[in-house]
């Protein structure tokens, strides 16, 4: 049944559990004036009694007794939905975002990330949902309740963080920081208890590996032609295969990010081969006339299972230097995956890859494809955009997990095809603090809240 928005508030009253809805309201969700129905917020259902308000018969206001609102352990009033689905009326939606390191502390509740999450949950404006950070400590699974931090407008009109109880949600975002924070006993068990709730969608769960996603793309005709050709624990015969195929080889962490560990090989016909890698003293480049010597030299200090070798792609340049994208996409409310930024990142000088860490800059995609392009930019950017929709869509359902947002870092070669180096299921959002990237940045966040009500039915 349709959904309808409408304002919440609440009603002190001891004795009776209700809700009260002007006449109009009571007709198109089809309430008869006393009968009882099943009230649900999130994984909380109690039954309460109708109620018409005859005084304001036309507006879209909405109250609940205090009774009701205890009981469903309802955050907060204001703009929300209400959906009666059979015997059911549902109120919502509630949005969780789990993640680790929240305190008790109402000025810094996530530490160093609360400014993150502050921005995550301004989203929710005029949205009409419940939205809220929690950590697996603050699941109360008995009573379905979670004791979670909201942000608030007090009466001068500035965001506060109040901590309150409330029910269970009907979606969870995973925002679970680190490998690390993923492997703690508590996220483990909250992690399971999670998965055998019954119908709580989550959203975004745990990282991916760059060899099991080479796994499930490679073979997929879709989107194979995207993939570089990659091994896994590269012996030195792998990678002179590879050398012998292409004038680049990546050495590539598994499980790496920020171009940490990463080593670009790059055989110089008859001159031997050139690691290149990135220190903490800065880029480094280093000369071997055999390829035994530069193996046996990366692999001196680097577990060889946990790495890849990668055909390298001879990335396009932008004044002398190479570049490729990082493209955001995410699902929205229908459930379709779209493109809600292309930054282009161009690599420091000397370096192999293109993270700002390692001295590179983010220009927004279209403005560097424009200065390359001029008016054929159009067709490049519809060349990225289609193969990013194609491959969040593979990986999506290759995975068989439900997938809001992801990261992908696309390159193109010199002839202008298009590669996928990566897929981030917890994308940072560096790129966004570039000034022309602001609108991208409220978007995506918007993105989230969207796929969150598709996923609560909302
Ligand atoms: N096979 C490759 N060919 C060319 N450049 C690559 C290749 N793999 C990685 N790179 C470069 O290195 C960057 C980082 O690689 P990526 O696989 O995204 O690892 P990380 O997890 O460290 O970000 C890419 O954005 C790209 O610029
Ligand atoms: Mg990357």
């Amino acid at each position: 049944m349709e959904i309808t928005r409408v304002r919440l508030r609440f009603l002190t009253h001891p004795h009776v559990c209700g809700i009260i809805l002007p006449i109009h309201l009571c007709q198109k969700l089809q309430l008869r004036p006393r009968q009882k129905i099943t009230v649900m917020l999130g994984k909380k259902e109690v039954v309460a009694t109708v109620l018409q308000d005859r005084r304001n018969p036309d507006s879209s206001i909405v109250k609940v007794t205090s009774l009701l609102r205890s009981e469903l352990g309802i955050p907060h009033g204001g703009l929300i939905n209400l959906k009666r689905e059979g015997e059911v009326l549902r109120l919502g939606p509630a949005i969780g975002i789990v993640t680790t390191g929240i305190r008790r502390d109402p000025r810094q509740p996530i530490g160093q990330r609360t400014s993150f999450f502050h921005k995550l949950l301004l989203a929710q404006e005029g949205k009409g949902v419940f939205y809220f950070i929690f950590s697996p400590h603050d699941v109360d699974w008995h009573n379905h309740t979670v004791s979670a931090w909201f942000l608030r407008k007090n009466s001068k009109g500035s965001f506060v963080w109040r901590r309150l109880t409330t029910a269970m949600p009907d979606v969870v975002y995973d925002r679970i920081p680190s490998r690390s924070a993923e492997k703690h006993e508590a996220v483990q068990e909250f992690k399971y208890k999670l998965a055998s709730y019954p119908h709580l969608p989550v959203f975004n769960q745990g990282f991916f590996n760059k060899w099991s996603v080479h796994q499930l793309l490679y073979p997929n005709p879709d989107v194979n032609e995207h993939i570089p050709e990659t091994y896994t624990a590269p012996s030195l015969q792998t990678v002179r295969n590879l050398l012998r195929k292409y004038p680049i080889v990546y050495l590539k962490p598994k499980n790496g990010s920020l171009g940490y560990g990463i080593v670009k090989v790059v055989r110089q016909p008859g001159k031997g081969y050139e690691a290149s890698y990135h220190t903490g003293n800065g880029n480094v480049k280093r000369h071997f006339t055999k390829l035994a010597s530069l193996y046996q030299h990366v692999f001196r200090t680097r577990r060889i299972r946990n790495y890849l070798a990668q055909q390298g792609i001879p990335l396009m340049t932008f004044h002398g230097r190479p570049f490729d994208f990082r493209v955001h996409l995410h699902k929205n409310q229908l459930n379709e995956w779209v493109v809600s930024c292309t930054a282009a990142k161009v690599a420091g000088s000397g370096s192999v890859t293109t993270h700002v860490r390692t001295g590179g800059t983010v220009i927004p995609g279209d403005e560097l494809l424009s200065h390359l392009f001029g008016r054929q930019k159009a067709i490049i950017t519809e060349r990225i955009k289609q193969a990013s929709i194609r491959l969040a869509t593979a990986i999506e359902q290759a995975k068989g997990t439900d997938l809001g947002e992801l990261g992908l870092d696309m390159g193109i070669d010199t002839r202008g095809h298009v590669w996928m180096f990566e897929a981030n299921s917890k994308p940072g959002r560096s790129i966004f603090k570039h000034a022309r990237l602001k609108h991208a940045d409220q978007e995506s966040r918007r993105l989230l809240v969207d796929y969150s009500c598709y996923l609560a039915n909302f």
